[in-house]
């Protein structure tokens, strides 16, 4: 069921997506804990983000992620994915070969898993990629020019079609360019049979499937200025003034000790972005661990942050343990969704507080994170997974606000007691080995209200 409806925006607009409702409920539910236990002498905790999207939106900018269908029945990763992302592309879902791998017989479920999930969430959706070499049925590469210029359109309109208002950002090109000095292009079935002129007609076909999303061109080694960004520099240039349809320019990001973040990094997003388009960091990795990593991912977001038409970054992935490069470990959460260094310096870069009250592992005695499961008739069921920081635990507790007229109904996995209004649950557990973690659950019954429950801090006992 779609919970909220996002804000999407026309073409050449930034702006932020709406914040999520889980994120915002864990906010909410960390100061009505205070409230309700009286504590005071703290300072305020109202001013600085404490989640990655939370943070990026306070700067005008949506933090996401690439998110896999196959993953999202797993608690740790949607509660990850739920609590610290406000956008989600498909990591493969929405390729070619996914969609219609045989020609004609379009297949929409698995992205629409992830569109679904990320919409109930109120997160914004990229499209990634209608035109790629890679990832391409064998059978697109024996047509004809006459047929694959017809069968890109047909590609092009149906599946756009069938995202139709859920999209705020298309990758309607992807790696066209080789990589080298050379700035050619890449060799594939579209350029050896359409020639030069089949990226302009691939964004004259999109901007006619659907007005109202944005239309990007997506590359990698692109980063820094050399010269194969300069020939899609070239190209985007000659397209703005010739009145090609092109909104924005995805900076694939994809770092490693022999490809680092390079220094005019920021100098050539400023450069795309005086053209008149929006750069997006649009699939960021960074090999390594530690310090080193932190601040390459640190340099990445200030540079974003610098460049005001840099609306937003996604990083390619949730977990070290999912990532296509994981033996590099290039994502900001480990194998066990413990926040890394890395995850503590972007969030510091975007301003937020560097806190610890979401995914665990940042030095904080325990923490909690909520996943909104199962929803039926007049009730949906909550999971809250609690895990101990850096040393075990003996014990904790968290409490679970409910709004009136809801009541929950029943409890797994931990020692409920209740307040006199019967609406906040205080749920106890006990002990916990360094980075462990338990989940327990409850039944909301909704009584007409189908807001999600606030859920407090956690502390030890
Ligand atoms: C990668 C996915 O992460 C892998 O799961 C898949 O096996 C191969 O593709 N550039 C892109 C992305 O535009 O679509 C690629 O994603 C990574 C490089």
């Amino acid at each position: 069921m779609v919970k909220r409806t996002p804000v999407l925006r026309a073409p050449g607009t930034a702006g932020p997506a709406p914040r999520s409702r889980t994120r915002r409920a864990l906010v909410l539910g960390a100061s009505a804990v205070l409230a309700l236990t009286g504590v005071t002498g703290l300072s305020s905790p109202a001013s600085a983000a404490s989640s990655l999207d939370e943070a990026a939106a306070a700067k005008g900018r949506y933090f996401g992620t690439a998110v896999a269908a196959n993953r999202l029945s797993e608690g740790d990763y949607v509660s990850t994915l739920n609590n610290e992302f406000n956008s989600a592309t498909a990591e493969n879902e929405m390729k070619w070969d996914a969609i219609q791998g045989s020609r004609g017989s379009f297949n929409f479920a698995a992205g629409d898993r992830v569109v679904n999930h990320a919409r109930n969430q109120g997160m914004q959706v990229r499209g990634h990629t209608l035109v790629w070499h890679s990832q391409l049925p064998g059978w697109v590469g024996n047509l004809g020019a006459g047929e694959l210029r017809s069968e890109m359109r047909n590609h092009i309109n149906r599946v756009m079609g069938h995202y139709r208002g859920k999209i705020a950002a298309w990758d309607v090109v992807n790696e066209a360019f080789q990589d080298g000095s050379s700035g050619a292009r890449r060799n594939s079935p579209f350029q050896s049979k359409l020639g030069n002129g089949y990226i302009e007609e691939a964004f004259r076909m999109a901007r006619e499937a659907d007005p109202n999303t944005k239309l990007c061109y997506n590359d990698y080694n692109t980063d820094g200025i050399n010269a194969k960004s300069n020939a899609v520099y070239a190209m985007v240039r000659d397209f703005k003034a010739r009145g090609v349809p092109i909104d924005c320019v995805g900076f694939q990001s994809h770092f490693n000790s022999a490809s680092p973040v390079p220094g005019d990094y920021q100098a050539n997003l400023q450069r795309f972005a005086d053209l008149g388009v929006e750069v997006q960091i649009t699939e960021l990795d960074i090999e390594g661990s530690g310090s080193s990593q932190a601040t390459s991912y640190a340099n990445v977001v200030k540079a974003c942050l610098a460049v005001s038409r840099c609306t937003g970054i996604t990083v390619w992935g949730v977990t070290d343990k999912y990532s296509w490069r994981s033996g590099g470990t290039p994502l900001l959460f480990d194998g066990n969704y413990n926040k890394k260094p890395a995850y503590h310096s972007v969030l510091s870069a975007l301003g937020g507080s560097g806190g610890d009250d979401g995914g665990g592992g940042g030095g904080g005695a325990c923490t909690v994170s909520y996943s909104k499961a199962e929803e039926w008739g007049d009730r949906f069921n909550g999971r809250v997974t609690v895990r101990a920081g850096s040393s075990a635990i003996s014990g904790w507790r968290t409490t679970v606000t409910v709004t009136s007229p809801q009541k929950i109904s029943a409890t797994w996995n931990g020692t409920p007691s209740w307040d006199g209004s019967g609406n906040v649950m205080t749920m106890r557990g006990g002990q916990l080995a360094a980075g462990a973690s338990t989940t327990f659950g409850f039944t909301v019954m909704t009584n007409g209200n189908t807001s999600p429950p606030s859920i407090g801090t956690c502390t030890t006992s």
